[in-house]
């Protein structure tokens, strides 16, 4: 048994009653990185009932439920006070029906419901935080319907990353409902390195901006692009896998980049089996947009049930060799163009050989044969017995997804 396994089913053992199917389900609530929505970077401290109702109809319509983005998370700014018992109640201008209704009325979509609070006295935006407050919190949350907390890490001098966390996931246990635990100290405790047992997935950095390639310091504050997370996030692959995820924050695709830097965002956080959690307005999408969230083979690469983050194999040229390992002896490669111009390259199978030391496998196309399709253009490809020369615009990707077809077919 996981040593997770064997913590969580004596935290319940602990808490009075042996109920294994609780343990089980917290373990399986992130098999696969989860997929959803989130307020914040398109919408931050404006939000609403009425706009969060109108999202949830709009993943349904829209088709991104069906693609699995199955979370719609209201992020920071929808809190009211704390009543005279110290319950947290939400802001009743912004959510007069209260989250309980709003939570039901997700669920009747086939939807999931999540929030956000913070370890510290006050959330980053200044509302009320948990501290103090955390078996209270958890407590209100699983009675009004939450199936996924963000837990950020604003307002916390003093506090312990690791024994703050704890506390929160054992009070979330306790309330009985199973509730994805999402941790947000953007990297700076190492989460890597003891979250996987407290929660189920963990921010590697700070902020995401909505820009492909820069660092904004803002004071107290700042935004990094994708480019700057991408190289945080990738030397972290070992100590991800199910149940516990790399969290290289929300996405920014639809936000305003352009529609090739959006098509290498989505499909480098699918390559690092990254949380998908979607940050742009599903109501009001361009066909762009919505071709790239909703490209099911790209999808299906961050969701593959082996669970293993890839990895940049080699640059050369400005052009960057990502791999991940597939299920089925499946592999995908990513070839990303981190230059502003357009790069030519050859696909050459005897450079495309490689060994994942996580999985043990190599991916031998010089003596395996595999049939390879493009995942963006959605064009079969053939199989690995020729060459091929690509171009790649800048700041884009080609993805392609092998399958094994011939073990040991040496080829001429
Ligand atoms: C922090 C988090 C963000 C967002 C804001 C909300 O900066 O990292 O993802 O939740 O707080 O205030």
């Amino acid at each position: 048994m996981k040593l997770k396994s064997v913590v969580l089913l004596t935290a319940v053992a602990l808490l009075g009653g042996a109920n294994h199917g609780y343990a089980q389900k917290w373990e399986e609530l992130a098999k696969t990185p989860p997929m959803g929505w989130s307020s914040w970077n398109k919408f931050n401290r404006k939000i609403n009932e009425k706009a969060i109702k109108e999202i949830a109809d709009a993943m349904v319509s829209s088709g991104l439920a069906d693609c699995g983005y199955v979370y719609v998370n209201i992020d920071d700014c929808w809190h009211g006070e704390r009543d005279e018992n110290g319950k947290i109640q939400c802001s009743p201008e912004k959510f007069p029906g209260g989250m309980k209704a709003l939570a039901d009325y997700i669920h009747a979509k086939g939807l999931k419901f999540g929030l956000y609070s913070d370890a510290g006295c006050k959330t980053c935006a200044g509302e009320p935080g948990s501290l103090g407050h955390e078996y209270q919190d958890a407590k209100t949350y699983a009675d009004w319907g939450v199936d996924y907390l963000k837990y950020d890490w604003c307002n916390t001098p003093d506090q312990n990353t690791k024994a703050s966390y704890r506390l929160m996931r054992d009070a979330l246990y306790a309330a009985g409902r199973p509730i994805l635990f999402s941790i947000c100290e953007w990297g700076s405790t190492k989460p890597w390195e003891w979250a996987g047992e407290i929660g189920h997935m963990w921010r590697t950095t700070g902020d995401i901006g909505c820009d492909f390639d820069s660092e904004k310091d803002y004071g107290d504050w700042g935004e990094i692009g994708v480019l700057q997370i991408l190289d945080k996030n990738e030397p972290l692959r070992r100590y991800a896998g199910p149940g516990h995820w790399n969290d290289p924050d929300m996405l920014e695709v639809g936000n305003g980049m352009s529609e090739n830097e959006d098509r290498a965002h989505f499909s480098l956080w699918c390559m690092m089996a990254a949380p998908l959690i979607l940050g742009n307005d599903v109501r009001d999408m361009s066909a762009e947009t919505k071709a790239i969230l909703t490209n099911k083979d790209v999808i299906a690469v961050d969701q593959d049930p082996l669970g293993v983050q890839g990895w940049r194999f080699f640059t050369r040229n400005g052009v960057e060799y990502w791999y991940k390992p597939l299920v089925n002896d499946d592999w995908a490669i990513c070839v990303f163009n981190r230059t502003t111009e357009p790069k030519t390259v050859k696909l050459d199978w005897k450079d495309l050989i490689t060994y994942d030391n996580i999985t043990r496998r190599t991916f031998k196309p010089d003596r395996n044969l595999y049939s390879f399709k493009n995942l963006w253009t959605g064009k079969d490809e053939g199989v690995t017995d020729v060459t091929r020369t690509i171009t790649i615009p800048g700041y884009d990707v080609a993805m392609y997804r092998f399958t094994l077809v011939d073990r040991e077919n040496v080829l001429p």
